[in-house]
């Protein structure tokens, strides 16, 4: 097995609070370790247009507590293709890359699984996403801070639907994963979430319409987005309006707040183990893995058991709302 001389990395999917911390512990871990790191923009489209950039210690001073990603990220269609992939392995060769570090979610891991197999390089990955939607770490980056936006905003929705005597139906993000809502469900005392994971959500909260306590004022529901025709929150909202048009209903969604803002302490520690865990793990040899936490404890898994594939969800959590929203 060669040594690792010049790590590539990057940051690809959608942004997530605390990728900035991940990339500075991956830098300075390399650095520590005197292993060459580069920086590659835009993640795959960046490493298939020759985007590369010799990085040091001063390139990530006082990033930790920014929000978004200083490298950049996309989405990449072309690096879907064969010649995609291939145009990216020339620049790497051509930078004198050997390793990489990707941060991201379910896309990128998929991507650099495929990547690291058909070219022979080593890749780790870090969990980067707001989703929480990945196996094999009990939290991803990006993950506390995107719920804790959630419930700051949620916990101000309460104040006017409580003056207006409203029901809310806030939809939250986390494609086609309830693992936002559940936890903001509960921290924000919820009188429902509607999950994708959850198919009785949606009759659970016409059950509780009609025959719950009538002497509540106030309620909010927080719905995950899905791209089920049955999901959404204007779906909901629309269905509950004609059910119950003597309710008061509105529909918010939070959309892209959730992505930004600075990172909270839990989504700092977690990249910054995960990034020194990342950089010494391919220098021990490891590849294609990810580097996650379970019981606070470092743990790597192979990408394509990282990849979602129905999370679960702990039900005693949906109890927990039920329970509690009485
Ligand atoms: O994966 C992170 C995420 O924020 C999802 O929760 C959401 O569905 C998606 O990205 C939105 O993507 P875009 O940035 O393309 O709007």
């Amino acid at each position: 097995m060669a040594q690792i001389k010049n790590i590539g990395l990057f940051t690809s999917g959608g942004d997530a609070p605390g990728m900035n911390a991940a990339i500075r512990a991956v830098v300075r871990a390399a650095l520590f370790h005197n292993v060459q790191i580069t920086g590659i923009r835009r993640g795959f489209e960046g490493m298939i247009n020759g985007d590369f950039f010799p990085m040091d210690r001063r390139s990530v001073s006082n990033i930790i507590q920014r929000g978004g990603t200083m490298l950049k990220t996309a989405r990449s269609a072309h690096f879907k293709t064969y010649e995609g992939r291939q145009a990216a392995y020339e620049q790497l060769k051509k930078f004198n890359v050997d390793a990489l570090v990707a941060i991201g979610g379910d896309g990128t891991f998929r991507g650099t699984k495929t990547f690291g197999e058909e070219f022979d390089v080593p890749v780790i990955g870090l969990p980067g996403t707001i989703d929480n939607d990945l196996r094999g770490t009990d939290f991803t980056i990006g993950y506390d801070t995107a719920i804790n936006t959630v419930i700051n905003a949620v916990d101000k929705i309460r104040d006017t639907a409580e003056s207006h005597d409203r029901l809310f139906i806030v939809e939250v993000m986390g494609r086609d994963s309830g693992m936002i809502a559940l936890r903001a469900g509960i921290a924000t005392g919820a009188e429902e979430i509607i999950i994708p994971e959850n198919k009785s959500g949606m009759l659970n909260l016409i059950d509780r319409l009609e025959n719950g306590r009538k002497d509540k004022t106030s309620r909010i529901v927080i719905v995950a987005e899905c791209e089920d025709e049955e999901g959404g929150a204007f779906e909901i909202g629309r269905h509950v309006k004609e059910k119950f048009p003597h309710l008061d209903t509105r529909v918010s969604i939070l959309g892209h707040i959730q992505r930004g803002g600075k990172p909270t302490c839990m989504d700092r520690v977690l990249a910054s183990r995960t990034g020194v865990a990342a950089v010494e793990a391919l220098l021990a040899g490891r590849r294609g893995e990810m580097a996650g936490l379970i019981n606070n404890e470092i743990a790597f898994t192979p990408f394509e058991q990282a990849v979602k594939h129905n999370i679960d969800i702990d039900p005693n959590m949906i109890r927990i709302v039920e329970i509690l929203s009485l």
